[in-house]
């Protein structure tokens, strides 16, 4: 195993599992990169609804991503992306646009536009990336696999506490609803569906505090690295 892939920790999960937090931690003292894959797939599919192309176009798909100048600028504690120059970082944000990433995240066009993109930040080593398949197909040679999983209640339970400090008043059911949906779909897809590597470490987070998960991982790449030294 080389040291670039010594230096890569994946951390997928469902929608609401603490991927997110947990990985912005952990690069930030780690001072690794935080890699959020998820606004990748919510910034392509921002892109293509603003041009009025749906998921089942492929080919206006297809022109649009090969257009396209999709810019990640990614640091320690943040990430923001840009789309042909304009800042979409908040707007991916929007409550729909995880559904509308949902459905265009299932298309190969899509994902080898991504994963292409994710990898090229991969190859400079040092990166906490999260999403769906960091650990199956992104990076399987990452030496630090998580998946984070939590009770669908209380993943929606979380969504909902932090619409609400947005200012977002969402139905508690529909949020717990879209998660579900959300989930099935991308279990159930085709390529690079959710699920765990089969040499990943799941960490239940339903009780656990961010806290503990973050020092779990980090705890385990010291211990590991003063193991080599
Ligand atoms: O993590 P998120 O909620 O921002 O992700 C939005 C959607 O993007 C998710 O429902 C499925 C897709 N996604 C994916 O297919 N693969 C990833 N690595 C990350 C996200």
């Amino acid at each position: 195993m080389g040291l670039k892939t010594l230096e890569i920790v994946t951390i997928d999960g469902p929608a609401g599992s603490g991927k997110s937090t947990v990985a912005r931690s952990v690069a930030e003292q780690m001072g690794y990169t935080f890699l959020d894959t998820g606004a990748m797939y919510r910034a392509v599919a921002l892109g293509a609804i603003e041009r009025n192309i749906t998921a089942t176009d492929l080919e206006k798909l297809t022109v649009f991503l090969n257009q396209i100048q999709l810019i990640v600028r990614s640091g320690q504690d943040m990430m923001r992306l840009y789309l042909d120059d304009i800042d979409v970082t908040e707007t991916i944000r929007r409550p729909e646009m995880g559904q509308h990433a949902s459905d265009f995240s299932r298309l190969e066009i899509v994902r080898n536009y991504c994963t292409r993109l994710q990898r090229r930040f991969g190859a400079e080593g040092r990166i906490v990336c999260e999403g769906r398949d960091m650990g199956t197909v992104v990076f399987p040679e990452a030496r630090w696999k998580y998946f984070l999983t939590a009770a669908l209640d209380e993943r929606a339970m979380r969504r909902w506490k932090e619409l609400q400090i947005k200012g977002e008043v969402i139905d508690y059911d529909d949020i717990r609803n879209s998660l579900k949906k959300r989930d099935f779909q991308d279990t159930n897809r085709d390529i690079a569906p959710l699920k765990p590597a089969d040499d990943a470490v799941i960490l239940d987070t339903t009780k656990m505090s961010i806290e503990t998960v973050v020092s779990r991982i980090i705890n385990d790449i010291r211990s590991n690295v003063s193991q080599n030294v």
